[in-house]
This record gives C-alpha cells, sequence and structure tokens, in this order.
C-alpha cells in the first residue's frame, strides 16, 4: 500500500544535501537559542536594574523622614531658618543631581520641604501608607521629564503628627543600560549566527571531502582497470570504514576479473591446438577419396570458424590483462594498408581503390595488419562494389580510413558495433559473417596504440571507419615514391606483409 505522499517541504529539504541540512540545522538551532536567551537575560537584567532603583528609592525616603521634625511640619515650606530646618534641606537635596528627588508632604498633602528640582510642583503621589509603612510604584512622571520612575512612599508620624516622604527615582539610566544591551544582542547575534552557518558550511564541507575524493576514484576505475583504490582518510570514522570497505569490494572484484580473464585465456589457449589438429585431420581427410565429401567439407570449415573464433578470443583475453601492443616497432601504416589492397585485388571480388601517403607510427605490425585486415573483410563483405582505404596525416596524428558503398551502418548502432558478439546482419547468411568479434578486436588494438576508432557514414552512402593514431617517427623521406595517392600506385620498397590472420577464410 503506498503511504501518504511526503510534504513538500519534506521532500525539499532531503534534497537539499546534507551541508545545506547541517548549516540550516545548526544556524536555525542557535538562532531560537539567542532570541530566548536574549529575551530571559533581558527581562532578568532589567529586573536587577530596577531592583537597585528601588532599593535607592526607599533609602533615600528612610533617610530623609528622620530628619523631619514637628517643628518643620509646621512651619511649612516657608517656614525660618533653623538647625532642623537646614538639616532637612540637606536631607532632601543630597541626591538631586542624581536623578533622585525627594518631596516631604504633611498630612494634608502640603509640600513642606522638597528638592530643589520639583520646585513649583503638587504632591508626586497621592498614596498614603500607614505609619512606618512603604509602598513602591513605577510610572511616568511627566512634569519631571521622559521616562519612567520608581516612586517610592514611607508613611511617617512625629509627635503624633503624620507625614510622608515620596522618592522619585528616574530609570534613565537604566533603561539607557537596557537598551545598550539590547543592541549589543541586535548586532552580535546576526553576526554569530552568520559564523556559526559559515563555520558549520565551512566544517561539514570538510568532512564530506574524503566521500567526494572516493565517490571520483571510483568514478575513475573502469572495468578495463579495477586496480585503483580509493584514498582511505585517517581516523576510524563511518567515511574511513566506507572507504575501507570500498577497496576491499575492488579488491574482490579485480581478483575475480582476473581470475575470469585467466580462465578464457586458458580455455581458448587450450582449445587452440585441439581444434587445429580437428582442422588438419579433416583436411587430410578430405583428400581421401573414400571419405563422404560435404561431411569433410562441414568439418574442415567448422573446424575453421572455431578456430578463428578462439584465436579472437585468445586476444581479446589477451587485451583484458593489459598484454596487447608488446612489439614496439616502425609501422609504416600505408605499407601495410597497400599490402591489404593487393590482397583484396587479387580476391578480385571488389574493385579497391586505395590512396596512401606515408605514414609511420609505432606498436606492433601483425596486431595493426590485423586491426586493417578486420576493416577490409568487414568493407569487402558490405561493399557493392567498391572499397576504398585510405591513409593521412591530420592534425598530427596519422589517419587510417577503410569505406565501401555497400549499406552502411545505422547512426543508432556506430557506436554498438565495436561492442563484442555485436552482429547486425546475424540473421543473414552466418557462414557469411564472423562472429561479431571483429570491431572489438579494431577498437582494443587501437586503443593499446594510444588511438581511437570510429564508424561513420561515408560520404554518397556506404560505412567509413576512420582510425586515428599518435604518429610515430616522423614518415620516412622516400615520400615521392607513394606520396602521388594514384589507385595503381606500385608498392615501394619490400612488401611480405601477410599478416597471419586466424579470420582469414
Ligand atoms: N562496412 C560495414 N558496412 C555495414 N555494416 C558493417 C560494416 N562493418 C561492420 N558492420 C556491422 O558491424 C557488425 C560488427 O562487425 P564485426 O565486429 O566485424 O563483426 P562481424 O564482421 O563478425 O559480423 C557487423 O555484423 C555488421 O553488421
Ligand atoms: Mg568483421
Amino acid at each position: 500500500m503506498p503511504g501518504p505522499a511526503p510534504h513538500p517541504l519534506r521532500s525539499r529539504w532531503r534534497r537539499a544535501g546534507v551541508r545545506v541540512r547541517s548549516t540550516l540545522a545548526a544556524t536555525a538551532l542557535l538562532a531560537v537559542l539567542v532570541v530566548a536567551g536574549g529575551v530571559v537575560g533581558l527581562a532578568a537584567l532589567r529586573g536587577s536594574l530596577y531592583d537597585a532603583a528601588e532599593i535607592s528609592g526607599a533609602v533615600q525616603a528612610r533617610l530623609v523622614r528622620l530628619s523631619v521634625s514637628a517643628e518643620v511640619l509646621d512651619a511649612g515650606l516657608e517656614g525660618p531658618e533653623s538647625a532642623q530646618r537646614a538639616a532637612l534641606e540637606a536631607a532632601v537635596g543630597a541626591d538631586d543631581d542624581r536623578g533622585s528627588h525627594v518631596q516631604v508632604l504633611d498630612a494634608d498633602g502640603r509640600v513642606v520641604a522638597r528638592s530643589a528640582a520639583l520646585a513649583g510642583l503638587d504632591a508626586l503621589s497621592a498614596t498614603r501608607p500607614a505609619v512606618g509603612e512603604l509602598v513602591q510604584e513605577e510610572r511616568e512622571l511627566p512634569a519631571l521629564g521622559d521616562g519612567r520612575w520608581v516612586v517610592t512612599v514611607v508613611g511617617a508620624r512625629v509627635d503624633d503628627r503624620d507625614f510622608r516622604v515620596v522618592a522619585a527615582e528616574s530609570t534613565a539610566e537604566e533603561d539607557a543600560a537596557l537598551r545598550q544591551a539590547a543592541l549589543v544582542l541586535a548586532v552580535g547575534a546576526p553576526l554569530l549566527l552568520a559564523a556559526i552557518a559559515a563555520a558549520t558550511w565551512t566544517f561539514t564541507g570538510r568532512s564530506l571531502r574524503p566521500v567526494e575524493a572516493i565517490r571520483r576514484t571510483v568514478e575513475g576505475i573502469t572495468s578495463a582497470g579495477l586496480d585503483g583504490r580509493v584514498p582511505v582518510p585517517e581516523g576510524r570514522d563511518e567515511v574511513t570504514r566506507l572507504a575501507l570497505t570500498m577497496n576491499e569490494m575492488l579488491s574482490r572484484l579485480e581478483s575475480s576479473q582476473r581470475s575470469q580473464r585467466r580462465f578464457v585465456a586458458d580455455a581458448s589457449h587450450e582449445l587452440r591446438s585441439p581444434v587445429a589438429t580437428l582442422r588438419a585431420a579433416a583436411e587430410v581427410w578430405s583428400a581421401d577419396a573414400g571419405a563422404p565429401r560435404e561431411f569433410t567439407e562441414l568439418v574442415r570449415s567448422e573446424a575453421g570458424r572455431v578456430e578463428a573464433l578462439v584465436a579472437d578470443l585468445l586476444l581479446l583475453a589477451r587485451a583484458d590483462e593489459g598484454r596487447l601492443a608488446r612489439e614496439d616497432a616502425d609501422v609504416d601504416l600505408d605499407e601495410v594498408l597497400e599490402a591489404e589492397a593487393a590482397r583484396l585485388r587479387a580476391l578480385g571480388a571488389v574493385r579497391v581503390r586505395a590512396r596512401t601517403v606515408p605514414v609511420r607510427v609505432r606498436g606492433d605490425r601483425r596486431q595493426l595488419s590485423r586491426l586493417v585486415r578486420n576493416l577490409t573483410d568487414n568493407a569487402a563483405r558490405h561493399a557493392a562494389g567498391t572499397v576504398e582505404l585510405r591513409t593521412a596525416l591530420e592534425d598530427g596524428a596519422a589517419l587510417l580510413e577503410v569505406a565501401d558503398d555497400g549499406p552502411g551502418i545505422p547512426e543508432a548502432e556506430r557506436e554498438r558495433v565495436f561492442e563484442r558478439f555485436v552482429r547486425l546482419d546475424a540473421s543473414r547468411d552466418r557462414a557469411s559473417g564472423g562472429t561479431g568479434l571483429g570491431l572489438a578486436i579494431v577498437a582494443e588494438i587501437a586503443a593499446a596504440h594510444g588511438g581511437s576508432v570510429r564508424a561513420l557514414p561515408r560520404p554518397g552512402g556506404g560505412a567509413l571507419v576512420r582510425l586515428v593514431l599518435p604518429l610515430g617517427a616522423t614518415a620516412a623521406e622516400d615520400d615521392e615514391a607513394g606520396a602521388d595517392g594514384s589507385a595503381e600506385g606500385a608498392p615501394r620498397g619490400p612488401r611480405g606483409v601477410q599478416p597471419p590472420s586466424a579470420a582469414s577464410r
């Protein structure tokens, strides 16, 4: 039963990748912590700052209360000078410049003493606490200026007379400190978040780097060379174990591949002599007048096919083991091609046009002859009437082309035909075709010589196979001899190039 479709956000989150996800998660978590911490911290700071203001207001009010006498209460604001009056004035004005102002109110709420800043003002508070009691409130006092104030009222009595002391403490300094702290937080938090995001991004990127290195190495390891190993980072974490496991797997693959190749090589090798014996026997037998002719002919041709197949398999097995192109000699490609042209002409089945210029490469002459033979075999088999052979120098590389005016190779198959056992004309007469290994061998030999081969459409119809090889030593100086490119150009120099090809029929 299919589960509910994942939420689009969730699937986007999954697709975002480890690096983006870690960075977002770490930053979001920290953002929550910073905001929560900021709110709690600012509240705590405000609490303790205002506590200080309240204490200072309470102390001030209580101190002033001690300087109040009945005489002063009776006299009121305009009372005569006296020692008591002077003491009260001093107490009341003590903290005036620090934003701490005091009023003394008699039982009727009349102002009997006040700090200078409160001149002309009526009672700041209407609260009447009982004697000995202290009341505090936090409010605005527009008459005294902006901001909030902590107002402390203390009820007191002297000589049976009730009075109140009102102290107003400005919280301007506390509020400024709070604003400062909020500003630091507002500027610092984004910086902190950015730093954490950058650090997480860098750190996860760095921890993922070995994974990318492993991936890149594995990408470069092809079936052609399983000997590569991924880099193993130091440590004992998952990445290290991944690398170790990957290398163990590569070792197992390599050894199983090696034994498989060994097996093919050994089997081909072992098959060679019995098949050769069989064919030789059939040949001898067919010469015998008494033997059934059709039977011996069949045995002879089938044995020949098996022999060719075994030889092809052996060559491919060697290529897989990287043992092709062992001999390193100068090979004149034009000579190889001219020899092949001569052979085709001798067979007489198709018209042959050869246009060659001297091209010399380094490599194994037998293998290169084999390569050319496989191409010309195909061309001759598919040609309507003409096979064209050409060598050239192009972009500092050796070029060899074999073309025919047959049906050509369909575009969709032009890469696939170089795979092993791929035959497009398999449905046709089996005996006329090969085993589908011809072009695979061509590709292996080309690769072993550092070159490449491609199937192309021939202009004017048909197939064209183009081989490009790196140039060897500079071409021979006897250019004049065969460079005119005439089809009937006489072969120059000693020939003797009859590459022994198991595929020959
Ligand atoms: N010159 C060509 N024209 C048309 N098709 C070709 C030509 N050369 C090769 N092919 C196709 O490519 C296939 C593979 O060629 P090859 O590897 O030489 O195998 P084989 O010759 O044994 O069939 C052939 O079966 C054929 O269908
Ligand atoms: Mg072939």
